[in-house]
């Protein structure tokens, strides 16, 4: 039928210009070897197709000798290798070396991607190798403070429309991911690894620091796919995150799902507004290489005094968090499942936190925690949180009896088992 070729060869050709048009461009790299930095080649090829164009790196170890910064604009990086940043942690260390794209605690970054309309999909092959083991071994003994300079592997900031898929992270030194100053994000499949091998430090955490992700001043994120072996939060809702949704992520080890620390700065309230959590699963690792499982969903504020300033003092921020909803948890030897307290870094005598929380959700919780107490809620007497709702928590204790709830300065909370939190002094409801 000559009316139905014309038109398929019409298809065709049109079809062939769309995408012609919508990936003008394609650059392909392969990593350099004979110990030759790739970095100069990896600019060149987003210069030239980040904008518009396809970006292909192909399998194989990219040397990543300096800081990194890729602006993408309608397009696409195929990244089917890894950006393996070299170890050299004085240069790093030097604040020359990075980026302080990520306001709060004027953390650094050694890899920023900035933009609109983009995808990067490291297909379950590629992403970024930290060599943090190094890293770990090197601050076992060594005091860690927020802002030090040690880097944040990959850093979104100022995104609008990024998608990100299928992307390892193998030994983070420190946070594995930040998103900032960004919406409608979707990551959809990361997979973040900070698990010790360094047998000096069997039994005690060396990878403090190592979160799956912190979100700040950022809407409409969504997480969905997640593997994290941590040990601190799996994931840090901070200060301005609003519609967050994270869905199918398994946290391994470390500090649990983390709302904060909020109310770090004095004069900037944290807003955190409407967070789904939902098919979360904490899992215990081997105590030999993470000792800590500590929370399924906590959730943390600054007193209301302040004591010197960020990045590591600081505290008397005010703010606001509601609409959290935290359903379908499965924990495994949990210490405390959930938990909230509003004295992160405080000292005797500090005025109570004027943070609030309402509105927080918990639903369809299962499995086993190490404490006898499973809800231990300490909340700020200048801002006892309300509208708290629990519904279908089941998870057990050791010792077989009813799990205790512990309630500081809750106004008002539904399903709470009978006779929980009921205790002298605990409740002013
Ligand atoms: C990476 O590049 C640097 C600078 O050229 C070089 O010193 C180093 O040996 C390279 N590393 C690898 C693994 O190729
Ligand atoms: C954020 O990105 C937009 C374009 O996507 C740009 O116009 C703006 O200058 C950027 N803002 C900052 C602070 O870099
Ligand atoms: C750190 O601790 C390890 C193991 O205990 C020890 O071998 C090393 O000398 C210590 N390093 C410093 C700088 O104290
Ligand atoms: C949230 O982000 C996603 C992904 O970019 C987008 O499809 C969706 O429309 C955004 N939602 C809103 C309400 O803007
Ligand atoms: C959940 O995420 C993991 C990766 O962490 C993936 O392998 C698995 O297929 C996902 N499950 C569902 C139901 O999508
Ligand atoms: C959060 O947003 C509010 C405005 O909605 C602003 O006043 C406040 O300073 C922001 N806080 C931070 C930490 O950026
Ligand atoms: C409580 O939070 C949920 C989830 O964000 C939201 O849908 C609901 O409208 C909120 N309820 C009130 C009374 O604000
Ligand atoms: C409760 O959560 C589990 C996962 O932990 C899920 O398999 C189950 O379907 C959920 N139940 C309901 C009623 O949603
Ligand atoms: C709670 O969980 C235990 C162990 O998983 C199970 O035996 C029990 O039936 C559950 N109870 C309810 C009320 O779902």
């Amino acid at each position: 039928m000559p009316f139905g070729l014309v038109g398929s060869r019409k298809l065709a050709i049109f079809a062939t210009l769309c995408a012609a048009q919508a990936f003008a461009k394609t650059c392909t790299l392969k990593p350099l070897g004979h110990g030759k930095s790739d970095v100069s080649q990896i600019e060149a090829a987003i210069s030239e197709c980040g904008h518009g164009g396809t970006t292909v790196f192909q399998p194989g170890e990219y040397n990543i000798t300096r800081k990194m910064h890729w602006d993408l604009v309608n397009s696409r990086v195929d990244l089917h290798g890894s950006l393996n940043f070299v170890f050299d942690l004085p240069y790093w260390m030097d604040p020359a070396s990075t980026y302080r794209v990520i306001f709060i605690q004027s953390q650094a970054s050694w890899f920023v991607i900035s933009g609109h309309d983009f995808t990067l999909d490291a297909h379950g092959t590629g992403g970024i190798v930290g060599n943090g083991q190094r890293w770990w071994s090197w601050y076992g003994n060594a005091t860690r403070l927020d802002g030090d300079g040690r880097p944040v592997s990959l850093t979104l900031s100022n995104v609008t429309r990024g998608t990100v898929k299928d992307f390892t992270v193998q030994a983070p030194p420190f946070w594995c991911n930040a998103v900032a100053d960004s919406r409608d994000v979707v990551y959809d499949g990361m997979k973040c690894v900070a698990e010790n091998a360094d047998e000096t430090w069997f039994g005690q955490n060396i990878v403090w620091n190592t979160d799956g992700i912190d979100t700040y001043r950022s809407d409409n994120i969504t997480m969905v796919n997640w593997d994290i072996t941590s040990g601190d939060d799996c994931l840090a809702i901070k200060g301005n995150s609003t519609n967050i949704f994270a869905s199918n992520i398994t946290c391994r080890g470390g500090t649990g799902i983390a709302f904060g620390s909020l109310g770090q700065y004095a004069d900037l309230p944290d807003y955190v507004e409407n967070v789904v959590l939902e098919d979360i699963t904490l899992i215990r690792p081997d105590p030999q290489v993470q000792p800590l499982l500590e929370h399924g969903v906590y959730f943390k504020s600054w007193t209301g005094t302040r004591i010197g300033f960020p990045p590591t003092g600081g505290g008397a921020g005010g703010g606001r968090v509601s609409g959290v909803i935290a359903r379908n948890v499965r924990v495994d030897q949990v210490t405390t499942p959930i938990q909230l307290y509003q004295t992160n870094l405080g000292h005797p005598g500090d005025a109570p936190s004027k943070l609030q929380f309402i509105n927080l959700t918990f639903e369809n919780w299962t499995g086993t925690a190490q404490s006898s107490t499973i809800v231990d809620l300490e909340c700020s007497p200048a801002a006892p949180c309300a509208d708290l709702t629990f519904r279908d928590i089941n998870v057990t204790v050791p010792s077989g009896e009813a799990p205790a709830y512990t309630c500081v300065n809750v106004a008002s909370a539904a399903g709470l088992p009978s006779g929980a939190c009921t205790g002298e002094g605990a409740v002013k409801m």
